[in-house]
């Protein structure tokens, strides 16, 4: 990324991961709590400990963002990137039943349990870091039956009544997207965007819990 002023829309994740090592994160990222196939990773230094519930690649460890083999304050920083996709039989393990974003991503099978998910790794978040840790969290709003839900707004909530402040949101605009299965009249815009949220540990702001 050329020497300019970072900003909060970019195109490329690169530039979004670019931007949080350089305001947030000087010495790396720590830990990918979702490795996936490691996409994140092409271009910047992997973290050190990289997990994911079902592995595709040598260098992940199987372990479940919701239960981290790590010790309270250990980690400086973390990020995570979970399913989004909502409402997909055979979703969580890379079946997709026949779609093909579920397959390579995994998904939920309802939104309560995406949200229970992303709650509970927030909490385990909030346990791993150490005070004035940051934890990046990768999200994007989906629409399902003509419902909106907006998960960036659900997520900043739920990472709030962690305890956790916001401290950075920046957005990724989608280069292309998969032609959309929906069929007939055109009711929502087409979701071509997706989150970064930085969120930092305060332990000051946290109530009692
Ligand atoms: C959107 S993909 C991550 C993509 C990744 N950032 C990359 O660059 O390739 C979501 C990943 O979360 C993983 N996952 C789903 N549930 C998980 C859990 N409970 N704990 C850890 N990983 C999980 C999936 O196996 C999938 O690889």
């Amino acid at each position: 990324m050329k020497n300019t002023t970072i900003r909060s829309v970019y195109d490329s994740q690169d530039d979004i991961l670019k931007s949080i090592i350089t305001l947030y994160c000087p010495d790396g990222f720590e830990c990918d709590m979702t490795y996936g196939n490691g996409s994140f990773w092409r271009n910047i230094p992997r973290p050190q400990y990289c997990f994911d519930i079902s592995p595709q690649k040598p260098e992940a460890v199987q372990a479940c963002s919701m239960q981290l083999p790590f010790s309270a304050g250990s980690l400086n920083n973390c990020v995570f990137d979970p399913p989004f996709l909502t409402y997909i039989k055979n979703g969580r393990d890379h079946q997709g039943g026949g779609v093909a974003m579920s397959a390579r991503y995994g998904g939920y099978y309802s939104y309560d349990e995406l949200e229970d998910h992303y709650r509970h790794t927030i909490s385990e978040a909030w346990r791993v870091l150490k005070d004035n840790g940051f934890f990046v969290f990768k999200c994007q709003d989906i629409i399902h039956n003509h419902r909106m839900h907006c998960t960036h707004y659900n997520t900043i909530m739920m990472a709030e009544i962690e305890g956790f402040t916001l401290r950075d949101l920046f957005v990724l605009v989608a280069k292309n997207r998969m032609p959309s299965p929906q069929k007939g009249t055109q009711r929502h815009a087409r979701i071509w965007h997706s989150y970064f949220l930085v969120f930092q540990k305060k332990k000051s702001r946290r109530s009692t819990k």
